[in-house]
Order: structure tokens, then sequence, then C-alpha cells
């Protein structure tokens, strides 16, 4: 069963708590998700009492973005844990939900170990619970430091690119608090470079097809206050060749061994128009991103998603519910991957191609900032002392 219900907050911001945290109401545990599906119309939580429910929330995105994913897997496993479902099944789904965000699987795996050394120890079902949401948290701390140190190395290293600088960023998708326990990523550098007045614009790409950009990366620059204009993907182009960009601060889904980036779709693009323009591309993620077991880019699972998020535009977003209610009717920018007909923009039948991500090969990516630190240039070499660096902490 998939148990989930919508709930508006009188006088409260959801956003204010963050994108996700864990609750023990009387009725039992759950997963709270700042629901993004319908931001920035309106700030509503998903409340997830299951595993099949949190699973819902991960594939429609209303929870997404590599690192807040992998979160998410270890608070499911934490759930199914204090709830008493099959832990080993709850895992599998869990990380099967999305399959190329490689943080969903590590965050997973690491809560489902927690559980089976605190079970091979002698632990009861209540501490086994209680060592997976120990775990679950640690995960989540982990994060938000690993988002302020890598907005630390990253500011260094664009001081370091763009001398004197005032800099005009260009970034993808949406890659700020919304996707992390702390700052995020790519935004969290963008962020502290407003923070000590060195960002003149952040250029924010709309994001093709589900809109990340215009939604969430737009909501997060307005409510920073950072000066920023949306453009569409496509618009790119020209605003490097007017010479308007400094730099790409982009995220990650999966950095493989050799320093192939997957990350969403539309990234390669803006790396060769980089290269073109001889404009520093800059991947930013934590080395949970980082998978040595996928060997190049062509190894990447890119997520392909359903043709109806091409061929049907998003419409207004639908209207909050009562706290408790159902979850009420589904915004419109995700009917169309809920099955629901949304606006239709291309003949009735047409097919589309829909892949989530691209992946850019590391030739392209100027430097690849983690919170040990930056790897530039992007070599398979670069990436295995990175790695060695962080498994060593
Ligand atoms: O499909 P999404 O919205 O989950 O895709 C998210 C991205 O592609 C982000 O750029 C990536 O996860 C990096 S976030 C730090």
């Amino acid at each position: 069963m998939a148990d989930q219900y919508a709930q508006t907050l009188d006088g409260e911001q959801p956003s204010a708590t963050g994108p996700l945290r864990w609750e023990e109401p009387p009725e039992g545990p759950v997963v709270v998700l700042l629901d993004q599906r319908r931001l920035p119309a309106e700030e509503v939580e998903l409340v997830c009492t299951d595993v099949p429910a949190l699973v819902d929330a991960i594939r429609t995105l209303a929870v997404r973005g590599a690192p807040l994913l992998g979160i998410a897997g270890a608070y499911g496993v934490a759930l199914a844990a204090a709830r008493g479902y099959d832990v080993a099944e709850a895992a599998s789904l869990l990380e099967g939900a999305r399959p190329t965000a490689v943080n969903l699987g590590h965050g997973v795996r690491r809560a489902a170990e927690a559980y089976g050394t605190a079970v091979g120890r002698g632990a009861d079902v209540r501490q086994a619970a209680a060592a997976v949401l120990a775990e679950a948290r640690r995960l989540h701390r982990e994060d938000a430091e690993a988002s302020e140190r890598m907005a630390r190395h990253g500011l260094a290293l664009l001081d370091e690119l763009l001398p004197g600088g005032s800099h005009r960023i260009l970034t993808h998708c949406n890659t700020g608090r919304l996707v992390s326990g702390g700052e995020g990523t790519a935004f969290a550098v963008a962020l502290a470079a407003h923070r000590v007045g060195r960002l003149r614009h952040l250029w924010v790409d709309e994001t093709r097809p589900l809109l990340q950009g215009a939604r969430l990366t737009a909501y997060e620059a307005a409510r920073n206050g950072m000066a920023h204009t949306l453009l569409t993907d496509s618009a790119a182009g020209s605003l490097f060749a007017s010479g308007e960009v400094d730099a790409v601060l982009i995220g990650a889904d999966r950095i493989a061994a050799d320093g192939s980036v997957a990350n969403k779709v539309g990234s390669y693009p803006l790396a060769v128009l980089a290269r073109y323009h001889h404009v520093p591309f800059i991947v930013v993620a934590p080395s949970t991103t980082v998978d040595l077991e996928t060997r190049d880019g062509a190894s990447i699972e890119v997520e392909q998603r359903s043709g109806r998020e091409v061929t049907e535009l998003p419409g207004p977003l639908a209207p909050a519910t009562a706290a408790g209610a159902a979850a009420g009717p589904v915004p419109r920018v995700f009917e169309a991957a809920s099955g629901v007909s949304g606006a239709l923009v291309a003949p009735v039948g047409t097919r589309a191609h829909n892949p989530a991500f691209d992946v850019t090969p590391p030739e392209l990516v100027t430097a690849v900032v983690t919170e040990e630190g930056v790897v530039s240039p992007v070599t398979g070499a670069g990436i295995a002392e990175l790695c060695a660096r962080s498994r060593q902490v």
C-alpha cells in the first residue's frame, strides 16, 4: 500500500524546516517531504507513512536531486525498520525507484548495512530500528557538512579562475537547499559568491521538460535575494556568444571512474558551449556521487521518462488541499507522468525522446568540486585519488 497524505501547516513555512524530515507522531514514524511538484505555487508537505509512498514520491519527483535522494533512501530504510516491514525488500524497492543518481543506492545500502550490523550483534527489532535511524541522521548531517565544504572549495576555485571577479554564473536544473541536507551543491557555491558580494548574476536555465530551473532554482534564488534571470535552455548559446557567462556551475547524479558526469539532460550541450567559448565548466558534487564501480560514461544508466512529459505542457499548479486531506489534485506539471491529460503541444500520437539525464565526458569538465577538494584536470587518476582521500576519513 502506498500511504501518503498532503498537509499544509498553519502559520508555518514548511520550507523553513528543509526538504525532508523524520517525525514520530503517536500514530507511528513518518518521513515528511516538502512536495517539490507543487513548488513554487505552494509549500505543501507530503507525509509518507510507508515505503511504497516514499518510492512513489521519488518516482514522481516530489523528492529529488542526487544528495537528497540518498538521504530519502536512508530514511526509507529507517521507516521500514521502525514500522516492522521487511527491510531487505524495502531497500530493494527504494534502490530501484530511480536508476541514475548513485546517491540513492548509497544511502539505502548504508542504512541497510547498519540494520544488518545491529541484528548481527544481537539487537532486538527496536534497537535495530534505532541503529538505522541513527545512520540516516548521520548521513543527513554529513551531507550538510559536505555542502558547506563544497561551497568553500567552489568559491575559492571561482576566485582563482576568474580573478577580480564579479561572477556571472549559468546553472542548470536545481542544486540548492531543496536537494540537500545543507545548502546544496552548485547552487551553494553561487550562494557563497552572492554572500561575499561576488555574484554579479545567476543565469537560470528553465530545464525542460520538468522545469526544475524555473520552478525551483528561481524560487531558491529569489528567497536568497540573488540577482537572477530565467532563460529557456535553448537561449544559452546566444548568451555565451554575447560574452555574458563567466562560468557554468552544475551538480551531478553520478560521476564515473573516468570522470564522466551524468547530470540533468541539457548539461552536456552546455559543456560543449562552454568549451567553444572558453568558459570554465564546473561540476559540484559530494564524494558520494562518485561511483568507481561505473567505469565510464557509456556504462551509466540514464533514466528514460514518459514521452508525455514532452508532448504535454504543464499548466497552472493545482490549489492546496486542506491539512490532512488526501493528496488532492496532481499539479499539472506532473500530470503527464501520472497519466492525467496535460495541454497537448504535439499532434496526438507523437512519440517523444525523454532521457532525464545526459553524460558529459571528462575532457569537457574544467573541474569537479567535492567536499574533499577540487579535481582538475578531471582524469580517472584524479578521481581515484579523491576517493582514496574521502574514504580514509
Ligand atoms: O531529475 P532530478 O530533478 O532529480 O535531477 C536532478 C539533477 O539533475 C541535479 O542537477 C543533480 O541531482 C545534482 S543535485 C545536487
